[in-house]
């Protein structure tokens, strides 16, 4: 029996990266899965993929998780297609790395309008449906940056600690209506993302032997392993997981120092 059988799943910015390995790993379980997406030709690419593979039913929306209209219109055609949503994934999320006091307000707002109102209003628009049926699991995709800072990186870490008092909120609210809220805590991950940021320094190469040296295991993560505790999450393996939050990070978080 597939892990995920009869259910049905939507993952915010699951065009590529952590997202689309996470709409991949749902659909291989048994899922019927929506990629909600604001980039709609790669949405549409990595379904087609996915289908491909796994036989599953998955269907593309483009979604501006930004907009709590466009995020509860993707829940709706979720709906529509495949009936009541069981799973929500909150991924969708930017890099927005300043300096404090040299940072724009338009930096700010954009950071907070994708890293947490884009998880308040997938939140927002899967839970009525959840609260009503008795039953659901929301994962949000929050960082290592929810709990630890590095300077010159504001303020991500910020909406990223944001994602975590959301989850344990929402989490105890309806905890009695039987809908669990967790998060997941992704360390280095090899993404289009984490490459963006090593392209960005002054010396990529040096700055990606840097990031690696700092790693317990020697490596950073795929998002295939990040992808197989939102599995976890999403099952009904982890029917008493509620309102916390699973670091995959290979141990990075718990060295002393660097
Ligand atoms: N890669 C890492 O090392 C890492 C580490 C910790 C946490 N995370 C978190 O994991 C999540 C995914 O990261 P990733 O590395 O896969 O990033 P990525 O940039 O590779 O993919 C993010 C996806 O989100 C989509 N997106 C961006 N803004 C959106 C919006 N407004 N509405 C809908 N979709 C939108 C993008 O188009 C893209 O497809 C993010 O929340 C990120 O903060 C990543």
């Amino acid at each position: 029996m597939k892990r995920l059988a009869g259910k049905v799943a939507l993952v915010t910015g699951a065009g590529r990266g952590i997202g689309a390995a996470i709409a991949h790993a749902f659909a291989r379980e048994g899922a019927a899965v929506v990629l909600a997406e604001l980039d709609i030709d790669t949405a549409q690419q990595t379904a087609e993929h996915i289908k491909a593979q796994t036989g599953a039913r998955v269907l593309a929306v483009h979604t501006d998780v930004t907009q709590s209209a466009s995020v509860q219109h993707a829940v709706s055609e979720a709906e529509r297609a495949f009936g009541a949503l069981d799973v929500l994934v909150n991924n969708a999320g930017i890099n927005v790395f300043c300096d404090p006091l040299t940072m724009t307000d338009e930096d700010w707002r954009r950071c907070f309008a994708v890293d947490l109102d884009g998880v308040w209003n997938g939140c927002r628009a899967a839970l009525p449906g959840m609260v009503e049926r008795g039953a659901g699991s929301i994962v949000n995709i929050a960082s290592t940056h929810s709990f630890k800072i590095i300077p010159g990186c504001f303020p991500y870490p910020v909406a990223k600690h944001g994602v975590i008092g959301l989850t344990r909120a929402l989490g105890i609210e309806y905890a009695p209506r039987n809908v669990r809220v967790n998060a997941i805590a992704p360390g280095y991950i090899e993404t289009q993302l984490t490459h963006d940021w090593w392209n960005e320094q002054a010396d990529p190469a040096a700055a990606q032997q840097a990031t690696l040296a700092l790693q317990p295991m020697k490596r950073i993560g795929r998002p295939e392993e990040v992808a197989m505790t939102a599995v976890f999450l999403a099952s009904d393996e982890a029917p008493f997981i509620n309102a916390t939050c699973i670091t995959v990070d290979g141990g990075r978080s718990a060295l002393y120092h660097d």
